[in-house]
């Protein structure tokens, strides 16, 4: 994984997280805490332990926050220098030594697909990974970034992360369908954006970790716009698929819709209970 060619991780974090309001009428979805740390900053560990260490960050109004997160705070550090609460910023140092951070401003909010077109300036023309922070994902051992990375090492095209959702929630989710080539590993060949549980092709579900080829952008571009008259990032990814060049992977571990109050109040408890540690 060492010299893996995904250095870079694409954080669409532009949306209004409405399910979230009133909270996120002036802060950014992505700042909400789980526990201590905000939902984009469990992201970023992901990534660098997946040895990932371009964090690029599409960004829109009402989201400085997120800038500010990974900036230093001088007044603070000044502040605490030297007393007994120096400890609580040692974590997040590490981290903005190990990470390099790049934003760009979408403008309108034209849905995931052209958040993602949107961050290519950042990007280039390399394979990357994609997080949505607000699906926080928990593995003990191996991250689901790190799993999917090391897929990519050896499969070579677009990978997206799937797990299996009861048959009446497909309307929140892009859905795929395929054939099974390894355990947990399925070769494409169809996807549905938010499919009525009657018209999925399979209780799959895409959740928020995705490793694209960079062809991608060029196929977004091209790509009209879907449902609810958004440019859908499934849709540019079915293009791919009917060449047979997109996996979906049954990744190991949790993961919690931390989008909804429900799924985010989950993850709170758990992580509390299981991973924080004081
Ligand atoms: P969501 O579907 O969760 O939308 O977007 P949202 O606006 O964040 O939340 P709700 O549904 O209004 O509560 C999935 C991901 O895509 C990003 C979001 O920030 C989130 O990470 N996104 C979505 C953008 O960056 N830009 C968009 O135009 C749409």
């Amino acid at each position: 994984m060492k010299n893996s060619p995904i250095k870079k991780c694409l954080f669409p974090a532009a949306g209004y997280g409405t399910r979230f309001l009133p909270t996120t009428k002036s802060m950014p979805k992505e700042m909400l805490p789980v526990v201590n740390k905000p939902l984009i900053q469990y992201g970023v560990e992901e990534a660098l332990e997946a040895g990932i260490s371009g964090m690029a960050v599409v960004t829109g109004r009402g989201k400085r926050a997120i800038e500010d997160h990974f900036d230093v705070n001088y007044e603070l550090e000044h502040q605490i220098a030297g007393s007994d609460k120096e400890i609580y910023l040692s974590e997040i140092r590490l981290l903005m030594q190990r990470a390099v951070f790049s934003y760009t401003r979408q403008i309108e909010m034209k849905g995931l697909g052209h958040a993602i077109l949107t961050g290519e300036t950042l990007i280039g023309d390399e394979p990357f990974a994609v997080v949505l922070a607000d699906d926080l994902c928990y593995h003990p051992d191996a991250g689901v970034l790190s799993q999917m990375v090391e897929l990519y090492d050896y499969y070579r095209c677009s990978i997206v992360a799937v797990e299996e959702v009861p048959r009446n929630e497909t309307h929140k989710y892009g859905v795929i369908a395929g054939d099974e080539i390894a355990p947990g590993i399925i070769r494409v060949n169809n996807m549905v954006e938010k499919p009525k549980p009657e018209e999925a092709p399979s209780n799959l579900a895409i959740i928020g970790r995705y490793i694209l080829t960079p062809d991608i952008f060029n196929i977004l571009r091209t790509t009209p716009a879907g449902r609810g008259g958004e440019l859908q990032i499934t849709d540019a990814l079915l293009t791919q698929a009917l060449q047979g060049r997109v996996l979906a992977y049954k990744f190991k571990g949790r993961r919690f819709d931390c989008g909804s109050v429900p799924g985010f109040m989950e993850a709170a408890e758990f992580f509390f209970k299981n991973v924080y540690k004081e």
